[in-house]
């Protein structure tokens, strides 16, 4: 199975990509079969996130996963986004090959990890 267009592109043109000064919160995560690694910052506003960033060190697919999942995050309520999963993250870029469903698992795990304390 090849990347789709959508994944190539998130992973060419990262849209997201960077860090938010005086966040409210950051989270680092790595992946332990690869070692990738992905840092997210988030801003929060009431119960939901106003602005978040990231800077990822890893595979494409680990980079588009990380990129989309971010956009994804600005501006959606709290609750909501501790609900996204890896196979959400996906499947919205088109799907990924077995051997890299690992890679999105970054993306939801430092979700998860960043919003622990909201
Ligand atoms: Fe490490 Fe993709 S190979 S996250």
């Amino acid at each position: 199975m090849a990347y789709s267009e959508k994944l190539l592109d998130y992973f060419q043109n990262p849209r997201c990509v960077g860090e938010i000064p005086g966040a409210d919160a950051v989270a680092e995560v790595s992946n332990p079969i690869c070692g990738d690694v992905m840092k997210l910052w988030v801003k929060i506003d009431g119960r939901h996130i106003r602005d978040a960033k990231f800077k990822a060190q890893g595979c494409s697919a680990a980079i588009a996963t990380s990129s989309y999942a971010t956009e994804m995050l600005v501006g959606m309520e709290i609750d909501r986004a501790r609900l996204i999963t890896k196979e959400e993250i996906a499947d919205a870029l088109g799907g990924l090959p077995a051997s890299k469903i690992h890679c999105s698992v970054l993306a939801s795990d430092a979700i998860k990890q960043v919003l622990r304390e909201f």
